[in-house]
């Protein structure tokens, strides 16, 4: 008796501790920080190591392509035939006069710098970590470089995940998800900004049907939007499984939404308001966001019920 005691004082409680250091040390290791603020990271780092399926499935839809539209010789019968409403929507909403529109070929024209269009055919335009068509200064004279174009690995520059998954950028979920390898509740990610209201098809009026889009059902019926048909068309990732990217195909998130649907899942957010105030330098009037806030006095989502939620009454441990 008093040797199993003896063995257990000097060398198995010292092993246990030791293996718990070990053990304790390496997960806090592996956690990262999740940053303050909501920011946009872009596609590819969403491919990064955990959704390549869906990533190899939206490169090759309008999606992953929407920023080459912008570019002269695309489309050129669909944008001759918007031609007036083009023109309009670029003086009601896009900071550009009526002397501008007029002497506007829209076949020739390079749409790539014209911020009324980059704002639903890029990632983030005018916020946080978005896309840039060039180097702007902060109010603290900080340079915020323009966003690099890489045709080989669309980004910021197409419509990315991020329009249709985050209210502001994906920055923070990103690391909840790493964190907790995929294994999340709706509430931590909404927490984060991470939005659900993609399943109802009201996130995709952010450009769809939106006002300030030349491309009006009016104009021609295909840009009618039915939601049930066209999310069959988003991101195929079944038809991307491949050997070396099957593991990241999400198993742990089975029935989240039906067993955990979070607020945004049942109740819609507000779809964004804007004006173009800067047309030269891409500066945006917000009339309507559907998250406001900053990382000091927290942030709050709206509904469209006119309802209001602070993220930090969302009761989710993150960390
Ligand atoms: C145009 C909008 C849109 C874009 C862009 C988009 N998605 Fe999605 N995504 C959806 C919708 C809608 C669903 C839900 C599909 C359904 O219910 O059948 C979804 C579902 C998913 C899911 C399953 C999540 C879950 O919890 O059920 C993953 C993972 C995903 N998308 C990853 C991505 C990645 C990675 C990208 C970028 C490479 C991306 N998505 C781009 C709209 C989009
Ligand atoms: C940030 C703006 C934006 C959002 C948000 C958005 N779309 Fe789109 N969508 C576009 C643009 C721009 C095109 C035109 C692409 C083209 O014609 O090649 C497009 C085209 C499409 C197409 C046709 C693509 C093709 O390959 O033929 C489908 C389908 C579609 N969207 C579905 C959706 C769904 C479903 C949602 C919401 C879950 C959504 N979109 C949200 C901007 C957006
Ligand atoms: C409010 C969002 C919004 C704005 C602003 C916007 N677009 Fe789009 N654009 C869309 C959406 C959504 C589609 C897809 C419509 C569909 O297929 O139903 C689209 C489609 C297109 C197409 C393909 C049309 C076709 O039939 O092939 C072109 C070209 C295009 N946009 C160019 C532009 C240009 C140029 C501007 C700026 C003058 C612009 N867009 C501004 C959202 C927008």
């Amino acid at each position: 008796m008093k040797k199993i005691r003896m063995f257990l004082l000097f060398i198995f409680v010292p092993f246990v501790c030791l293996a718990l250091t070990v053990l304790t040390a390496d997960a806090a290791k592996k956690k990262k920080k999740i940053p303050k603020s909501p920011k946009f990271v872009g596609a590819a780092k969403c491919d990064g190591s955990c959704h390549d399926p869906w990533y190899q499935a939206w490169l090759e839809t309008g999606h992953g392509q929407s920023y080459n539209l912008l570019k002269p010789g695309k489309r050129d019968k669909a944008k001759k035939k918007a031609e007036a409403l083009i023109k309009e929507k670029l003086v009601k909403f896009g900071g550009r006069d009526q002397a501008y529109v007029d002497g506007l070929d829209v076949i020739k024209a390079d749409f790539t710098k014209e911020p009324l269009c980059l704002r639903c055919h890029t990632t983030g335009f005018g916020q946080s970590g978005g896309f840039r068509f060039k180097d702007t200064k902060t109010k603290k004279g900080k340079v915020k470089k323009k966003t690099t174009i890489d045709p080989e690995e669309p980004s910021l520059e197409q419509v990315g995940c991020e329009m249709c998954h985050s209210v502001r950028g994906g920055s923070q979920f990103r690391v909840l998800m790493k964190n907790t390898e995929g294994d999340f509740t709706s509430a931590q990610a909404e927490k984060l900004n991470k939005r659900y209201d993609n399943n109802t098809g009201n996130v995709c009026k952010r450009c769809h049907e939106h006002q300030n889009t030349p491309f009006q059902s009016s104009l021609d019926h295909k840009y009618k939007f039915n939601f049930e048909e066209r999310k069959k068309k988003v991101h195929d990732f079944q038809k991307y499984k491949t050997e070396d990217n099957r593991d990241q195909v999400i198993e742990k998130r089975k029935d989240r939404l039906t067993k955990d649907p979070g607020v945004t899942y049942t109740k819609n957010l507000v779809i964004e308001e804007w004006v173009i105030k800067d047309a030269e330098n891409g500066k945006i009037g917000w009339k309507a966001k559907p998250l406001t806030g900053t990382s000091k006095k927290g942030y709050t989502l709206h509904f469209q019920d006119g309802s209001k939620l602070n993220l930090n009454d969302i009761k989710a441990d993150i960390n």
